[in-house]
């Protein structure tokens, strides 16, 4: 549904010199997908979006939707911004507080140049979409008499009443309450999924982008890093930024001693001693690797207990336990091994390990991820 290649957008400050932006990027949509752009502060989600959406210009590139170039730096087309058929609810979204939330939602085909709708079509379009997004009995309500999650349900149907072929949404639920902001992250997945809207979703939190995207694409400093599923770019990073970026983990410093190819199982020679490891990228011999494990991959026992006996001879580790947090349906242990590493391990309650406890720690080469360090 859409594409984009080698978009760069560059901002200059007042006095001329070089800024933030995005530095060449490429990915496409396809129809019916919701695809979330994910990365820190700064690093050029919403640029990407206005670019998309026509109120940037960007400096290169080239966007394509539904077939047809809405922007092209080659053959210098930019099709302006009320012509291309897209939605966005912005970062800090606003509704109109002059106009109670049926003119609210009516607004856009009110005002649309693409098409005149006439007053009963308008009336049974924005009636639906608002009973769609649960604001069926506020319609003549003025709007500034909504809750934070209701406004934001507002401002979602809004940019959905033109029924756009590509819908833009800009961290939508950050000024909602972390209680709110999981609940509307299921709704919103919902009424994309009823919908089929094709989506492109920014946030910053990755696990919103675990929760509700069929693709992420992690952004570091202007660049794509990696492009994934939640599950590949959770188990596969493919960068020590992605692993970082995307939930705790542990990451063990080693060498290649033979060239590794993509999928296979190599030995790295780390400080905790070798490691069977999963590429999942081909990497030639080298002193530079690091060793992905997130916390819960790892398997934990008693030593000299009945669990510990059955544990895999490979990838297994000595280490005492420092401290332990309980954090509800899960178990953290902050274990340090003879050499003096600390490794975060992630556990269901109900094993009887504590602190100062001697154990023997597993990790499963297939969760045990190799990359190359930066
Ligand atoms: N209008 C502007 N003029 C100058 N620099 C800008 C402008 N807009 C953004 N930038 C810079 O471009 C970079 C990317 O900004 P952008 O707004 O795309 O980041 P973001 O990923 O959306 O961040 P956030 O999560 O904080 O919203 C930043 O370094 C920012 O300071
Ligand atoms: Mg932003």
């Amino acid at each position: 549904m859409i594409e984009i290649e080698d978009l760069k957008k560059q901002y200059v400050s007042d006095d001329g010199t070089p800024g933030g932006g995005i530095f060449g990027i490429s990915f496409d949509v396809a129809e019916g997908e919701l695809f979330t752009l994910l990365g820190p502060s700064g690093c050029g989600k919403t640029t990407t979006l206005r670019s998309i959406a026509g109120l940037e210009l960007p400096e290169r590139g080239r966007i394509s939707l539904a077939g047809k170039d809405i922007y092209n730096s080659a053959t210098r087309v930019s099709v302006p911004m009320y012509e291309r058929d897209i939605g966005m609810v912005f970062q800090s979204y606003a509704i109109w507080p002059h106009m109670n939330v049926f003119e609210n939602a009516a607004y856009p085909l009110k005002v649309s140049r693409t098409r005149n709708f006439s007053r009963k079509e308008i009336h049974e379009k924005v009636v639906e979409i608002l009973e769609m997004v649960g604001l069926g009995e506020f319609i003549r309500r003025p709007s500034t008499q909504l809750s934070g999650g209701q406004q934001q349900r507002l401002a979602l149907a809004r940019a959905l009443t033109r029924e756009p072929r590509l819908l833009l949404l800009d961290e939508p639920l950050s000024n909602l309450d972390a209680q709110l902001r999981e609940q509307m992250r299921v709704e919103l997945k919902r009424l994309q999924q009823e919908w089929g809207v094709t989506t492109i979703y920014v946030t910053h939190d990755q696990s919103e982008a675990l929760a509700i995207s069929d693709r992420i694409a992690v952004m570091n400093e202007g660049l794509i890093a990696q492009i994934g599923t939640p599950k590949e770019i959770y188990n596969r990073p493919t960068s020590e930024f992605v692993a970082h970026f995307i939930g705790k983990t542990n990451l063990i410093h080693g060498d290649l001693a033979a060239d590794a190819t993509a999928g296979a199982l190599a030995k790295v020679t780390t400080e905790l001693g070798p490691l069977q490891c999963t590429f999942p990228a081909a990497v030639p011999a080298t002193g530079n690797i690091a060793v992905v494990v997130r916390p819960e991959s790892v398997v934990i026992a008693k030593q000299g207990g009945a669990e510990a006996g059955e544990l895999s001879a490979v990838n297994r580790i000595a280490g005492v336990v420092r401290n332990e947090i309980y954090l509800g349906e899960i178990i953290e242990y902050m274990v340090a091994t003879d050499n003096g590493t600390e490794i975060v391990v992630r556990t269901p309650p109900g094993k009887d390990i504590g602190k100062d406890d001697k154990v023997l720690m597993h990790f499963p080469p297939k969760n045990t991820v190799a990359l190359i360090e930066k």
